[in-house]
C-alpha cells in the first residue's frame, strides 16, 4: 500500500467506530470552524454514537463546524424518513446540537438538480474546502453514489444509481421498489478535494473490494481506487474486512 494511505485494523466493528470518532474528534478540535464531511449508510453510525457519547462529555465541540454530506437519494424530500437528511439529525446532529443552518446536504427535492449540483461544489469553496471526509464504501466499490463507470466523476453530479447498490440499500427500505433511482452525490473530485479523507470499512463482506480499492489498480470501475490519489487518506477496517490487505 502507498505511503498516503495510513491503515488502522481493528479487532471488530465497535473498536472500529471508537477508533474513528477518536481520530474525527481530533481533527475538529484542532479546526472547530471549520467544514468537516460527513457520510451514511450502516458503517458510520457507531462512530456517530461515539461522537454523540464525547459531546456529551466535552470531550468534542460539534456546534460551530459546518457540516456536508456527502450524498442524498433524487427524488426525495428532507422529510422523507429515508431521506440522508433525515438520517444525519437522527444519527448525529440533532444530539450534538449542530445548526439547522450548518447542516448541508444536497437538496434531493430541489426542481433543478444540475443547477443543486453546482450551488453545492461553490458552497464547499465559499466555506474554505473540507477539513476531514468521512466516506464508507459501497459493495461494488463506490464511495458516496459515485457507481462504477467509464470515467470518473468531477463536480458534484446527479447520477442514476447502479441495480448493485439499489438492491444493497433495499434493506433500509419496505420494499425495493420504494428505493429512489436517482441521487446527487459530491464527485471524485470534490472528494478527493477533502484535505483528509477518513474511510471506514467493516465486515468480510466489504473485503475483496477493499483490496481492490487500495492495492488493485486505480480504474473507474472501482470508483474508491482514486482514493490512491489523494496525498492523506486514512482507512479504519476491522479485522474482518482487512482480510486480503
Ligand atoms: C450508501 C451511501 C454511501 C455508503 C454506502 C455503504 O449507498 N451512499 O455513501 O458508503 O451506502 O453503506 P454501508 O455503510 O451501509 O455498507
Amino acid at each position: 500500500m502507498t505511503k498516503n494511505i495510513k491503515l488502522y485494523v481493528e479487532k471488530d466493528y465497535d473498536a472500529l467506530s471508537k477508533r474513528a470518532a477518536l481520530i474525527f474528534a481530533k481533527q475538529v478540535n484542532a479546526a472547530p470552524l471549520a467544514a468537516f464531511g460527513f457520510a451514511t449508510g450502516g458503517t458510520p453510525v457507531g462512530m456517530y454514537e461515539e461522537l454523540k457519547k464525547m459531546r456529551a462529555r466535552n470531550e468534542i465541540y460539534l456546534d460551530q463546524i459546518t457540516a456536508f454530506n456527502l450524498d442524498e437519494y433524487y427524488p426525495i424530500e428532507n422529510t422523507n424518513t429515508q431521506s440522508y437528511a433525515y438520517f444525519m439529525a437522527e444519527n448525529l446532529f440533532d444530539e450534538v446540537n449542530l445548526p439547522k443552518e450548518k447542516r448541508n446536504i444536497p437538496n434531493g427535492d430541489s426542481s433543478n438538480p444540475t443547477a443543486e449540483c453546482v450551488a453545492y461544489d461553490e458552497k464547499i469553496n465559499r466555506c474554505g474546502g473540507i477539513e476531514m471526509q468521512i466516506l464508507g464504501l459501497g459493495t461494488n466499490g463506490h464511495i458516496g453514489f459515485n457507481e462504477p463507470a467509464e470515467f470518473f466523476s468531477g463536480a458534484t453530479v446527479h447520477v442514476e444509481l447502479a441495480e448493485s447498490t439499489i438492491q444493497s440499500n433495499a434493506r433500509f427500505f419496505d420494499d425495493e421498489k420504494d428505493v429512489p433511482r436517482h441521487a446527487i452525490t459530491m464527485g471524485i473530485r470534490t472528494i478527493l478535494m477533502a484535505k483528509r479523507i477518513l474511510l471506514l470499512v467493516s465486515g468480510e463482506a466489504k473485503a475483496d473490494i477493499l483490496r481492490d480499492a487500495l492495492i488493485g489498480p486505480i480504474t473507474p470501475n472501482v470508483p474508491a481506487s482514486a482514493l490512491q490519489l489523494h496525498r492523506d487518506v486514512i482507512v479504519i477496517a476491522d479485522e474482518a474486512a482487512a482480510k486480503h490487505l
